[in-house]
């Protein structure tokens, strides 16, 4: 397997411990469970996405275990406004805030809220299943350029994490480029359903939810590649990332760094799993590896 050598990565104006960061939405609704992440290997953690007012959520069912991932369809709960205290005791550390809103309004307001607290931003321009958030914006390349621009203009860090759910992934990708992103995130869930056949009815309360973990990888790495031939910025390799070589062959479609998610829910210690293997002093340069794929 190939290893690469350890170190501290920049990533879209981040600068991160190393190249395996908590993907948002998994232990990242308390500032407790950031720190745990961080303590435990993460080069970087990615808050719950936050959003302009508190949100209770979709009706439960919101999660589905699968041989192959979760299914899930939360409905971007969060405490809005509140969170920033949540996470002022992590000042200083590579924490990037996720953040929503229906309109680059709305997503200035968030950031503003979190201005000079976090590293970074990443745009949830993506979720699968929240009305007038998240895709019901991100598969419109005019108002992704908008929200990345209502954003990125303030000089903080921009990241845009995108929707796997459209036909041409390269045409969000470069108008959040246009908008000003440091990196694009690629990808969120892919929509998807499953049925109780003892209840004949939708397993999940809101119907449909976001697929993660392995069963997407395939679609991870697809989007990733796509997007490399297609965007300038750097791109964060997300989607059923479990293992060492998950991460090279992320790195090798066009990956500077990955975001890591429903891999923790099986293993906490899944940073310090991946890195233990990932990592030699004698490995090889990451820019050997990024983007070998193509050409
Ligand atoms: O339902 C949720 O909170 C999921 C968010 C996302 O997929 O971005």
């Amino acid at each position: 397997m190939v290893v690469i050598r350890p170190g501290p990565v920049t990533v879209g104006g981040v600068a991160l411990k190393n190249h395996l960061v908590l993907a948002a939405g998994v232990l990242g609704t308390t500032g407790a469970s950031l720190s745990r992440m961080l303590s435990l290997g993460a080069g970087g953690v990615v808050t719950k996405s936050v959003g302009p007012v508190p949100k209770d959520g979709h009706p439960g069912p919101c999660v589905a275990v699968l041989d192959d991932g979760l299914l899930n369809a939360m409905g971007l709960p969060n405490p809005s406004k509140d969170f920033v205290e949540e996470i002022a005791p992590l000042a200083g550390k590579p924490v990037v805030a996720s953040i929503f809103g229906t309109n680059p309004e709305e997503f200035a307001a968030v950031a503003g809220w979190f201005t000079g607290r976090v590293a970074g931003f990443e745009l949830n321009l993506s979720c699968p299943h929240a009305e007038g958030y998240g895709a019901a914006i991100g598969t419109d390349p005019k108002l992704v350029e908008a929200c990345t621009r209502a954003v990125s203009s303030t000089g903080i860090p921009t990241w845009v994490k995108l929707t796997p759910n459209v036909t041409d992934i390269t045409a969000i990708g470069k108008a959040a480029e246009r908008g000003g992103a440091g990196a694009i995130v690629a990808i969120n869930t892919v929509k998807a359903m499953r049925i109780s056949t003892g209840l004949r009815r939708p397993v999940l309360g809101n119907r449909y939810g976001g697929l993660s973990g392995t069963a997407i990888f395939p679609v991870g790495v697809r989007c990733v590649y796509e997007l490399y031939e297609a965007c300038k910025i750097p791109i964060i390799g997300c989607g059923g990332i479990v293992s060492a070589d998950n991460v090279v062959e992320m790195m090798m479609a066009g990956a500077r760094a990955v975001e890591i998610g429903s891999a923790v829910s099986d293993n906490i210690r899944i940073f310090e799993t991946i890195s233990a293997e990932l990592y030699a002093k004698d490995g090889c340069g990451v820019e050997e590896i990024i983007g070998c794929a193509h050409g």
